[in-house]
């Protein structure tokens, strides 16, 4: 009996250096930018839900709010995984409400909206973009517990534009071949030096 207590006491021990230093290590990852091709890599499902994926999910939290935008695709960073971030309470004063997506389905559209979209992948870029107005989505959250959340306004938007980064989709895709060529260009500009 002593023993065991004993070694349980040990792998506590253990469990709270580990999350220190998982603590200690969450840090800013490169985010790819257009036209880099590993943007284009599809996203595979998660399959377990354990450390490795929670220190991912808290880099991608910093590098998001880093960086800052509303939105952050594991895609973006060269991993390939169905998984994304969003937190639409850009202002200052809102306190923060971070969104884990795991192997989301958008298994509901309704509307449509056009809204002038930004993207990580491509600096200082906007651009209107039509999508649906609402969408119902079914994902895992962090922990691996399912969840559903009829989304709209800005939500809806970035729910949306962060499912087509799992697709290896972006938003150029979703212009005119006019604009298309435009964003093209301007980024390959961007890009240089980068
Ligand atoms: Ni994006």
């Amino acid at each position: 009996m002593r023993v065991a207590w004993v070694s349980l006491r040990g792998l506590e021990v253990v469990a709270r250096w580990m999350r220190a230093i998982l603590a200690l290590t969450v840090a800013i990852r490169p985010i790819l930018h257009y036209p880099d091709k590993r943007l284009r890599d599809p996203g595979l499902p998660v399959e377990t839900f354990d450390d490795e994926l929670q220190a991912l999910v808290d880099d991608m939290a910093e590098t998001m709010y880093a960086a800052p935008g509303v939105g952050l695709a594991a895609t973006q960073l060269g991993i390939p995984l169905r998984l994304f971030i969003i937190d639409v309470a850009v202002d200052d004063d809102a306190a923060s409400d971070l969104r884990v997506f795991i192997n989301p389905e958008l298994v509901e559209l309704v509307g449509t909206t056009s809204f002038s979209e930004g993207c990580l992948s491509f600096p200082g870029a906007r651009e209107d973009i039509n999508r649906a107005e609402k969408v119902r989505v079914k994902a895992f959250d962090r922990h691996g517990q399912p969840f559903e959340v009829l989304a709209d306004g800005l939500l809806a938007i970035a729910v949306q534009h962060e499912n087509d980064h799992l697709d290896g989709k972006l938003m150029i895709d979703r212009l005119s071949i006019l604009r298309r060529r435009l964003l093209h260009r301007a980024m390959l500009k961007h890009g240089n030096g980068d």
